[in-house]
């Protein structure tokens, strides 16, 4: 915890375009954010990017030293590498949050729902995951520029997790930098919103506009 009490958040693949993304916003509403990357050097000169804008709470670790340091831990990584980089957590996540903002995407038809024989990206964490981990699913459709235009993402986030004070936690991560978070109710459910990014890619395409989103209608 940082000395105003919010958790310090480590975000492994922190230096791709959603993690970096995520960690500006995160930066912006006074979290402490570590950016984990596969080398120390370029989470390195990632985090000196953002400090160089202002956002001197963030810094740059390999991806161990980041989940290690991290009271809540975002994977943010390509779906080719996510197990690796699970396995590779494992061990100091333990009763940690983890949360997956990983879409089971595969190259080239990404514009086609095509989700892992596991049901989901969200599910395949927890089985890889030691049992004490609360694993969250979020930020599966909100597209990395978003968060880049330097205020909050125009769209509403989904959270998904089977222990509701993991899914409250991470709703206020989602607040911090979107719309709103919206509890989506089971890890299960995952599967929806991480389906839906081949849906929202293939709007851009058809619509040829960048930023498709969600936002759900009848809440107040
Ligand atoms: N981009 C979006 O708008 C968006 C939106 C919602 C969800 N997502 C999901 O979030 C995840 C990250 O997306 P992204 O666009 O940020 O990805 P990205 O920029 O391509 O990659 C993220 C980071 O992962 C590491 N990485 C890249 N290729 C790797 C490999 N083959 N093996 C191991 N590490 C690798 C790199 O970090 P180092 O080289 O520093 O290790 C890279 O900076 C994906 O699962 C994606 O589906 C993305």
């Amino acid at each position: 915890m940082s000395e105003n009490s919010l958790p310090t958040l480590s975000i492994i693949g922190g230096t791709g375009d959603l993690g970096s993304g995520l960690a500006r916003g995160w930066s912006k509403a006074g979290y402490p954010v570590i950016l984990g990357s596969r080398a120390s050097e370029k989470a390195e000169q990632s985090a000196a990017v953002l400090q160089a804008e202002g956002f001197t709470n963030v810094s740059g670790a390999t991806n161990a030293v980041a989940a290690e340091r991290g009271a809540i831990v975002i994977v943010a990584v390509p779906f080719s590498n996510y197990e690796a980089s699970l396995a590779e957590i494992k061990d100091v996540v333990k009763n940690k949050i983890v949360v997956t903002a990983v879409v089971p995407l595969v190259p080239p038809k990404v514009f086609v729902v095509q989700l892992p024989q596991a049901g989901s990206a969200a599910l395949m964490a927890q089985s890889a995951l030691d049992p004490s981990t609360k694993v969250v699913g979020a930020f599966h459709n909100v597209g990395a520029q978003k968060l880049h235009a330097g205020s909050k993402a125009d769209c509403d986030v989904l959270v998904f997790g089977d222990d509701a004070d993991a899914r409250a936690e991470v709703i206020k991560l989602a607040d911090a930098v979107s719309n709103r978070g919206i509890d989506g109710g089971a890890l299960a459910n995952s599967a929806a919103a991480e389906a839906l990014t081949s849906v929202l890619i293939a709007i851009n395409r058809k619509y040829k506009v960048k930023g498709a989103g969600i936002s759900i209608s009848g809440l107040a």
